[in-house]
């Protein structure tokens, strides 16, 4: 059987009154690339980050490598091997890209230590030439698509195992969308890191995902068949 690294079962959670996951259920395994899509609103950022400890669960189970997630702090879950990448571009714009890159390892503090700074960097580097091409330049004043490559590099400096993504690719030209998913599968191939990516530039993440969930009305469900041949349908069918 292959190894479970994110399981939801029946996950209920909101915002004060207002209920946004209403017994959500999805799991990730060991090296897949499983993609999460569904109408704005409907709780796709809601659910990652309940998947990374940054909010309350109401009933429903939730592990990620086999750790209860209620139970333990973001910071645990970081050096557990959870990466995450949030919807908003989070990049400290008046630091520098390299600056940008440490303060993502020293959040972790003494904690941080078995793992290699330097390999990390070199690592992130190797992924995305352009980041050593600009080490010095201000993460503010790079393009949208450089500043998502920053924020993912940022998500890669605890040598993750899982990464969460949420909509790295939105708003950034197609080639850049490209050069991004090639980088995500490039990470599964050199790493076996485990991945789950929420996508509106469909048509490309279905390119590069095994596994495919559609969101609707609070729930979750499995698309069954071949997420590629989703795009030979009509996807607005399942929104
Ligand atoms: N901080 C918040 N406080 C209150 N409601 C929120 C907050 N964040 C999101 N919501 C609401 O929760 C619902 C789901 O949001 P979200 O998870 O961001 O959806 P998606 O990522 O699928 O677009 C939306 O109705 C949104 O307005
Ligand atoms: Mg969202």
């Amino acid at each position: 059987m292959s190894q479970q690294v994110i399981t939801a079962q029946g996950v209920y959670s909101g915002y004060g009154d207002a209920e946004v996951l209403r017994g959500v259920s999805l799991r990730l395994d060991q090296g897949e690339i499983v993609g999460l899509i569904g109408p704005n609103g409907v709780g796709k950022t809601t659910l990652l980050k309940c998947m990374a400890g940054l909010m309350p669960i109401g009933s429903g189970q939730l592990r990620v490598f086999e750790r209860d997630v209620v139970a333990s702090s973001t910071l645990e879950l970081r050096l557990a091997g959870l990466g995450y990448v949030p919807q908003e571009r989070n990049v400290f714009p008046n630091l520098s890209v390299r600056e940008n890159l440490e303060t993502a390892y020293r959040v972790a503090g003494k904690r941080a230590a078995a793992i290699d700074i330097d390999e990390r960097m070199a690592f992130v580097e190797a992924l995305f030439p352009r980041l050593a091409e600009r080490r010095s330049q201000h993460a503010g004043l790079m393009s949208g698509g450089e500043q998502r490559m920053v924020a993912l590099g940022m998500g890669l400096m605890l040598k993750p195992q899982a990464l969460l993504l949420d909509e790295p690719t939105t708003g950034l030209a197609p080639i850049v969308v490209y050069e991004l998913m090639r980088a995500i599968r490039k990470l599964r191939e050199s790493e076996g890191i485990s991945i789950l990516i929420v996508e509106q530039n469909i048509a490309s993440m279905l390119k590069v995902v095994d596994r495919l969930y559609i969101m609707k009305e609070n729930v979750c469900r499995e698309f069954e068949g071949e997420p590629a041949d989703l795009g030979r349908q009509n996807i607005w069918e399942y929104l």
